[in-house]
């Protein structure tokens, strides 16, 4: 199978306090988003790669990417991720299955992407994620109310995989509905559509607050 990939990398960054979009920060000397893409330049079935930035950073995002021949397009980001993705899907086209995979999730492994590329061809959508680790409660105004399951409680990571098709029908679904989400596939599941899940590393972390960056140091060490 051969996929097209969109990464948003629109964000502010406002958890990580750096002043600065964190897509931007280099960790060993190299920038998160470019390590980030890497995995899939270095991946044969991933034909087209697109990005979703902010104005203020195309230039720079372009100069980093100025020699690929699989970054296919670079895509003003919108207010939420969601406008961002949208922004990008709409001038995907010619691939019959679309990845989504955050710009701030740098430690994708090449197994994880085989586990999604195997299932979606015969499925409409793919997550990955990890168990948890910790207890879940469900608090509302410190009032625990529900404890969950755990063994049915995952931590949902990206890439998450789709059928185009599906995923634009999902799109158009969750903008006439006015929904807003945290992940892609929660709006496939709003369209009724069904959406499986294939394992994930617990190393595939989003760089979101500083103590990322200290746990994203350990984790380039082990590799
Ligand atoms: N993202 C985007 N467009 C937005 C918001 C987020 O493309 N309007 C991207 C981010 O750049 C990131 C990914 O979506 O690669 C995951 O979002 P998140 O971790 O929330 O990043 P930020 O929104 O940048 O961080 P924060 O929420 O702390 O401001
Ligand atoms: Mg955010």
């Amino acid at each position: 199978m051969k996929y097209t990939v969109i990464i948003p990398a629109a964000g502010l960054g406002s958890r990580m306090g750096l002043g600065f979009n964190k897509v931007l920060l280099e960790i060993d000397g190299e920038a998160v988003i470019k390590r980030t893409v890497r995995h899939f330049e270095n991946d044969p079935d991933c034909e087209a790669i697109h990005l979703a930035v902010r104005s203020e950073e195309m230039n720079v995002i372009r100069d980093f990417f100025k020699d690929s021949s699989k970054v296919a397009g670079i895509h003003i980001g919108g207010t939420e991720r969601q406008d961002s993705i949208y922004n990008a899907l709409i001038h995907v086209k010619d691939t019959e299955y679309v990845f989504v995979h955050d710009g701030a999730r740098p430690f994708l492994t090449a197994d994880v992407l085989e586990r999604l590329k195997e299932k979606v061809v015969t499925a409409d959508a793919v997550i990955c994620g990890v168990k948890t680790k910790d207890t879940l409660k469900r608090v509302v105004g410190g009032k625990v109310k529900e404890t969950l399951v755990r063994d049915e409680i995952i931590s949902v990571h990206t890439p998450q995989a789709f059928k185009l098709d599906i995923l634009k029908q999902a799109y158009h679904h969750a903008k006439e509905n006015n929904l807003k989400v945290t992940d892609d596939s929660m709006m496939v599941e709003a369209a009724g559509k069904e959406v499986y899940l294939v394992e994930s590393t617990y190393d595939n972390i989003k760089i979101t607050t500083s103590e990322d960056l200290q746990l994203a140091h350990m984790i380039l060490k082990g590799k």
